[in-house]
């Protein structure tokens, strides 16, 4: 069977105060409507429809490249309007999933058991029992405990606001039911708005079960309406991923203080993260790698025993085993290191590959190069890449010796077992295993006077 799923994301959120729409706020890096739809895309046979309206340019654009339909709801009427916007994309037999944009940690798991559940004869609905239910509406039963109806916070008397069953908005049913329920909804409530949550008597009244459930966790099913509860989602977040991360053979120094913003391609045994560190984009970790502190890596890939030193940011970049890098490192993107390398403090390392065994240990800029095997690279050297126009290729030969303080203007080639004096401006091509150097001679002033002071 086909599901449809509904995403309910055209409110403002005006409690956010915010210039962007509240679906594309993020947790770990990701918008909030994102997280849903990849909660979502991830059960099978499943055609997702976003309902969208405030910033609504904004928000297709930034999330362009997912597959599903787009429905415009011009005026936020309530949510039974909107999920009626979409009504024309729900074919009778489909199996309809109604979840809201702004509710971002819902996990595939209990999507799958709330569409199980809904069926020719009966409606699913996601509940929580909440210590302060105060806004949410509530779940009514009749005596025997079926359901009969929800009712919203602003129209419930004080008896219905002591039920701390909260409606969580999420419900699956057939399509030919929940548009004929759609049809026949009205807006005669405190807030003169159309709620969806009026179909669920509809449902008890011909008949159907209410079969509700709970969530996993209580969190799957908060919603973002303030940036403090934004905030609150991410940690929750964060803490899951930071299991996740310990029950896979990670050692994390303190599991309330490491970022996971996108997911890992692989990750070895035995890796240890010290404190803060952030890890973003499409991590691949090997085995026995050490993170130090505050580390920020990002589409990183890192071989086995290789160790990052603190204060080291990897972007786009791959460290080869029993590489070190740090502390206060950066690679940035298309940079590759073999293994055995040695990055130190303060090095920058742009589109360039260093073979196995080479050392760059300080202060140094490396940038569109092709650093060989066993290469010393001295402090504070730097590859000219860039004439302000064009970038050009430094290459250094195998077992080369770049003396400190040396500029390498590229295009330029350094010949194998090259040493090249410190100080030097290298302006042409180098000889293999020859000293070249550059550099004027010294003198010294023998009657020489300081300066001194007038009058
Ligand atoms: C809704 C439920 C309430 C439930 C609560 C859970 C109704 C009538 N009430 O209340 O029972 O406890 O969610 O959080 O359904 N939206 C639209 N278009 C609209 C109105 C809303 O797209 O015209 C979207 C919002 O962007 C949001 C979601 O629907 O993502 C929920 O809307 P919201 O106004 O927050 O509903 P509540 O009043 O909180
Ligand atoms: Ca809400």
């Amino acid at each position: 069977m086909t599901i449809k799923t509904i995403v309910l994301a055209a409110g403002q959120g005006s409690r956010m105060r915010s210039s962007l729409p509240k679906v594309l706020h993020e947790i770990a890096g990701k918008p909030l409507l994102r997280h849903v739809y990849d909660s979502a895309a991830a059960l099978d046979d499943n055609r997702i429809v976003i309902v969208y309206g405030f910033g609504g340019e904004q928000v297709r654009q930034a999330l362009a490249d997912i597959d599903a339909g787009w429905v415009e709801q011009k005026q936020q009427l309530g949510t039974g309007h909107a999920v009626r916007q979409a009504a024309e994309w729900i074919a009778d037999e489909d199996q309809v999933l109604i979840l809201y944009g702004d509710v971002p940690l819902l996990r595939t798991e209990t999507l799958r058991r709330l569409v199980a559940d809904a069926g020719p004869r009966s409606l699913a609905l996601l509940t929580v029992k909440l210590d302060d239910p105060t806004g949410y509406g509530r779940i009514v039963r009749s005596a025997g405990g079926r359901v009969e109806r929800i009712v919203e916070h602003k129209d419930a008397t004080p008896e219905e606001r002591e039920i701390r069953e909260a409606n969580t908005g999420i419900l699956a049913c057939r399509g030919e039911r929940l548009k004929q329920w759609l049809s026949r909804l009205g807006n005669n409530n405190a807030q003169q708005e159309f709620y969806l949550t009026d179909v669920i008597q509809m449902a008890a009244a011909e008949g159907l079960d209410i079969i509700t459930s709970a969530p996993v966790d209580a969190d799957e099913v908060l919603g973002v309406n303030t940036r403090s509860q934004l905030a609150y989602l991410e940690r929750a977040y964060q803490a899951q991923q930071a299991e996740r991360l310990m029950a896979a053979g990670v050692t994390l120094r303190d599991p309330a203080r490491v970022d996971v913003r996108g997911e890992f391609a692989s990750l070895g045994q035995d890796i240890e993260v010290d404190v803060n560190v952030v890890f973003s984009g499409r991590c691949s970790i090997g085995s026995y790698v050490k993170i130090g502190a505050n580390c920020v890596l990002k589409d990183a890939i890192i071989a086995d025993h290789a160790e990052i030193l603190p204060f080291s940011l990897i972007d786009q970049a791959s460290v080869g085993a029993h590489g070190r890098v740090g502390p206060y490192a950066r690679l940035r993107p298309e940079t590759e290191l073999a293994e055995h390398v040695h990055i130190g403090n303060f090095v920058e390392i742009k589109k360039s590959s260093i073979a196995s065994g080479s050392k760059v240990n300080h202060l140094s800029y490396i940038g569109d190069s092709e650093v060989g095997r066993n290469v010393n690279i001295g402090a504070g050297t730097i590859t000219c890449n860039y004439d302000g126009v064009n970038k050009f290729k430094t290459v250094i030969g195998d077992g080369a010796f770049i003396g400190s303080d040396s500029q390498l203007v590229a295009p330029v080639t350094i010949g194998e077992n090259a040493t090249i004096g410190a100080g030097s401006t290298i302006t042409r091509d180098t000889p293999a295993d020859q000293l070249t150097l550059s550099r004027a001679k010294q003198i010294s002033i023998s009657h020489w006077r300081r300066p001194e002071k007038k009058g």
